[in-house]
């Protein structure tokens, strides 16, 4: 629990705050020539409002497969996914579909901005998208970013690090009460993932949202919260402790 949960419960004794999503006894398995194979294997995971974890584990760990399951790019065959009070687990592809424009936010590895608008018509594209465009709060979100400078550029005269700030900057732009991160600095040298991660954590902090990051790296991890490892199909605490909803 965080020192600021902490402060709130003793000035709110009576009201116990629902965590953000709560992810529980979770099973996907994916069907292979040789027949199904389990990746995830009853997985628990809690993250409270605001809070930012570091998912971490070998690679085929299942990493990418529970945020897809979490991020309603995929559906559980078992289990259950609860985001801010409602069970997302067994939404219609129209209902993952508002899950994803209206509380969630996704950023990938590959940056995926659209090579065909600037970085300013990109840092706005799902907040109009969404009819949520908020033109000042994008306009934060570009400074803090530091992005003022390159509004005219397009994806191909930027660099990988200005990408990158610009996907999660066209995430924050929606106000998402939880912002997904699968290996968002994958492709980024070790001093552009550090100024990356420091204007990442500032913003998801400004914005107040929870935050779920996929990393490799040990050292970005440490900069998180929190750290949990998927290992054997389901969640650990780094100390390999499993860890209770
Ligand atoms: N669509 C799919 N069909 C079949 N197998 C898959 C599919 N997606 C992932 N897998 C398998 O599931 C396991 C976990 O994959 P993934 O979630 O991508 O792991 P990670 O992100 O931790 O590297 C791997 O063995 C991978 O090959
Ligand atoms: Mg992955």
């Amino acid at each position: 629990m965080t020192d600021a949960a902490t402060r709130d419960d003793a000035r709110k004794p009576a009201q116990v705050e629902a965590p953000l999503l709560r992810v529980s006894r979770l099973n996907k398995s994916y069907p292979t020539p040789q027949g199904p194979v389990a990746v995830l294997k009853g997985v628990d995971l809690t993250l409270a409002r605001g809070e930012s974890v570091a998912l971490m584990g070998e690679s085929g760990s299942g990493k990418s497969t529970l945020l897809h399951l979490v991020g309603g790019l995929d559906q559980a065959d078992d289990g259950e996914i609860v985001i801010d009070g409602v069970d997302v687990t067994w939404l219609s592809d129209t209902g993952r579909a508002a899950l994803r424009r209206e509380t969630l936010a996704v950023v990938f590895q590959q940056f995926n901005l659209i090579p065909s608008l600037n970085l300013q018509a990109n840092v706005a594209f799902q907040a109009r998208l969404a009819g949520r465009f908020d033109p000042a709060w994008t306009d934060e979100l570009i400074h803090r970013l530091k992005l003022q400078d390159l509004l005219e550029r397009y994806p191909e005269q930027l660099s990988g690090g200005q990408q990158q700030r610009a996907a999660i900057g066209r995430a924050l732009a929606v106000r998402p009460r939880l912002l997904l991160a699968d290996e968002p600095t994958g492709n980024l040298d070790e001093a552009t993932a550090d100024d990356f991660m420091a204007l990442a954590l500032d913003v998801v902090a400004a914005t107040g949202c929870a935050f779920l990051m996929v990393t490799h790296s040990e050292r970005l991890a440490a900069r998180l919260q929190r750290q949990v490892r998927l290992s054997a199909g389901q969640v650990r605490l780094s100390a390999g402790v499993i860890n209770q909803p």
